[in-house]
């Protein structure tokens, strides 16, 4: 039996609504070889979204390669994860993987060490030293690949912000920009869980991505959306749910995606037929019990100012942290202490900025510290 919600992990098919415009962008981008940034805040659908596009675009000629970049801790990592990608899902059998790995890299002279697996699948060891030459030319392989093979490459990179994490991140940053942007026949499409971390790549001229591609963000799913999804599953399982129960859940967790579905297979695991009042309110506290132990161990390391800061914001502060009534009745120091405070706690990924204004990064955190 299909899953009736799906949260915590990418979502296709039955459990994937809405993104209409979104998708439409997206592939609007691919096709024009446009590079893409996507921006939104954590488990709003980025990965979902790209999964899907590339499914949907699938028979259109070009060649999507997808990648996780989340592990790389180095230029060289990321290099060793491109390659692979690239050669996997370019290659439409073992053979020709075989003749392409051997084929580019005979010509780009990095140490190789091929190693096939007893499922005749490969896995490509390219022991990479840390010359720039090396890395630079692993970078060039999608358009290499394009051009012999006469496609179009869309590369597609998940977690793309752990670029920032890497030592002497700036100079591989302007590798990369360097690189890519000379290549005719590919294109970039660039996501990440961390929001604030993603937009730290382009939001300043100064700085390699500036002005790298189209900046796609995310909107909360519409409620009208929302209705239609939720209403299906559960009469699908021969529940009823109100539309107003439906506007409940999903303000309750401010739209977020995974939110929604996890609220909502709480909602549904604890009611009988018709949904009452009180499962809604049961299973919002479930969603705060399952996540308390994260929220402990995200706050635990915070100063005491930390905490009566994000006191401040889940009691619906938004902005004016500056001003002395502010300050004074959530002791947050000095006016410049409070601006430091702030962005200390932006760096964390646990406040976002959302039209101008300061909110907590999880809706679900501002129930937990409301909590009596
Ligand atoms: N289009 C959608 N329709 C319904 N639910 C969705 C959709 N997109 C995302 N979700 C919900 O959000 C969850 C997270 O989706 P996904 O992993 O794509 O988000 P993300 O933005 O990539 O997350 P992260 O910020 O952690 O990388 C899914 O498991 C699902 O519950
Ligand atoms: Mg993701």
């Amino acid at each position: 039996m299909e899953q009736l919600f799906v949260f915590g992990k990418p979502v296709e098919g039955m459990s994937f609504t809405d993104r209409e415009q979104e998708s439409a962008r997206l592939s609007a981008n691919f096709t024009a070889g446009i590079n893409t940034f996507i921006i939104s805040p954590r488990r709003w659908g980025k990965t979902s979204l790209v999964k899907k596009v590339i499914s949907d675009n699938k028979d259109g000629g070009r060649l999507y390669v997808f990648m996780d970049v989340f592990k790389a801790k180095t230029p060289s990592d990321f290099c060793e994860i491109l390659a692979n990608a690239v050669f996997k899902q370019t290659s439409t059998a073992l053979d020709e993987l075989w003749e392409s790995v051997k084929s580019f890299l005979e010509r780009i002279n990095v140490g190789l060490r091929l190693a096939p697996d007893q499922q005749s699948k490969l896995d490509l060891d390219f022991g990479l030293s840390k010359e720039t030459t090396s890395l630079e030319a692993i970078l060039s392989l999608p358009q290499k690949i394009a051009e012999k093979k006469n496609v179009e490459i869309v590369v597609c990179i998940d977690e793309f912000q752990q670029i920032a994490l890497f030592e002497d991140s700036l100079t591989f940053q302007k590798m990369l920009r360097g690189v890519w942007q000379n290549q005719k026949n590919v294109t970039y499409c660039l996501f990440g869980s961390k929001k604030h971390m993603m937009e730290g790549l382009f939001d300043e001229e100064t700085k390699p991505f500036f002005k790298f591609g189209d900046i796609l963000y995310l909107n909360r799913i519409p409620l009208p959306y929302w209705r239609d999804f939720i209403t299906g599953k559960f009469s699908s399982a021969g529940k009823n749910i109100s539309e107003e129960q439906i506007e409940e859940i999903c303000r309750a967790v401010d739209y977020n995606s995974s939110y929604v579905q996890q609220l909502c297979w709480y909602v549904f695991l604890f009611s009988s037929d018709t949904i009452t009042e009180e499962d809604v309110q049961k299973g919002i506290e479930e969603l705060i019990v399952q996540n308390t132990a994260l929220f402990e161990s995200r706050t635990e390391v915070l100063t005491p100012v930390q905490m009566r800061f994000l006191m401040a914001v889940a009691s619906g502060v938004h902005d004016g942290f500056s001003t002395s009534a502010i300050i004074s009745k959530y002791k947050l120091g000095s006016s410049a202490s409070s601006v430091a405070t702030r962005k200390a706690l932006l760096d964390k990924g646990l406040l976002a900025m959302e039209s101008g204004k300061t909110f907590l990064a999880d809706p679900i955190m501002g129930l937990w510290l409301r909590q009596p």
